[in-house]
């Protein structure tokens, strides 16, 4: 039987140290943080994302504005609204909320987003002060498993971790931070993918797996030596007919089978996914204090 990383309670105590910390700052004369999210079109997931950060921000005492825009704007619209953004000296913390329509590119927009505002992690300044061990912002999934691992004290130092999946916002920078000097951090890392050879022999080997590949149950009993630690980053939507809603969400890992063999594993959904809107408001904090870019 493996013990749950709850990721809902967790982001709950999360939240509220980022809130004593608000409270602090703004007692001491400091300025109060304030998020900038854009949203452009009117996808539903997208909209319960963005919706859910502005609610957080109110949670924790931050200022929000949240940028509605047609899915018809044009990218240099688009730009402009990044320079209006980048430019106004209020806001702290800027993100545009992906997917992105197709005729956008979201390399470009990302590179627009000042280094500086960029929460999220993704221009590629921050991308590289994190692989230099520099103070950067890590992105919200990264930052998620990060401080999972550091709430319930997971021994990652030297232990054999696998990745699974080299995506740019999840399985990339994960390997990267688990290798690095640090706590958590001092792993050997695998980092796996599609074109791996026999997959398995490097996941049994494994103290713990980061499954982010985004495949439904992916990775089965069969695969997990005793005691590992699994983290599952995966959240496909699978249509379900016994639900209201019409789906349920799937993790990468099959659970049932997985889970009597783990020593910690984090449930689907209830695990990484509550923990990221956390670090955009730590990373919203550490802009306002100037405390990544002094
Ligand atoms: N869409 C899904 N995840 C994310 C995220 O972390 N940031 C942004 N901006 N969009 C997303």
């Amino acid at each position: 039987m493996a013990e749950l990383l709850d990721g809902k309670i967790t982001a709950k105590n999360l939240r509220l140290e980022i809130k004593e910390e608000v409270n602090n700052w703004l007692a001491s004369g400091g300025k109060k943080p304030h998020l900038a999210a854009i949203l452009v079109g009117d996808d539903g997931a997208s909209q319960t994302y963005v919706e859910n950060k502005v609610k957080a921000c109110e949670e924790v005492g931050f200022d929000s504005t949240l940028r509605r825009l047609p899915a018809a704007i044009t990218e240099e619209e688009l730009l402009r609204e990044v320079d209006g953004i980048n430019d106004n000296p209020d806001i702290d913390g800027l993100i545009v909320q992906l997917p992105l329509p197709d005729h956008i590119s979201v390399e470009r927009v990302t590179q627009h987003i000042h280094p500086e505002k960029d929460v999220d992690g993704f221009h590629p300044v921050n991308v590289g002060r994190m692989v230099k061990n520099l103070p950067s912002y890590i992105s919200a999934t990264p930052f998620g498993i990060l401080k999972l691992l550091e709430k319930y004290d997971i021994d990652t130092q030297g232990k054999h971790c696998v990745v699974i999946g080299r995506s740019e916002i999840v399985g990339s920078p994960m390997s990267i931070l688990m290798a690095r000097k640090g706590n958590p951090g001092n792993a050997t890392v695998t980092l796996t993918h599609s074109r791996t050879q026999n997959l398995k022999s490097h996941t049994l080997q494994a103290d713990i797996i980061i499954a982010a590949l985004g495949i439904p149950e992916f990775l089965t009993g069969d695969m997990v030596k005793e005691g590992a630690v699994i983290i599952d980053v995966g959240i496909t939507r699978v249509p379900d007919a016994t639900k209201k809603r019409g789906f349920s969400l799937k993790g990468d890992v099959k659970f049932d089978e997985v889970e009597p063999k783990a020593s910690y594993i984090t449930p689907v959904p209830g695990g990484v996914g509550p923990m990221t809107i956390a670090s955009l408001l730590y990373n919203t904090l550490l802009s306002a204090q100037k405390k990544v870019f002094a």
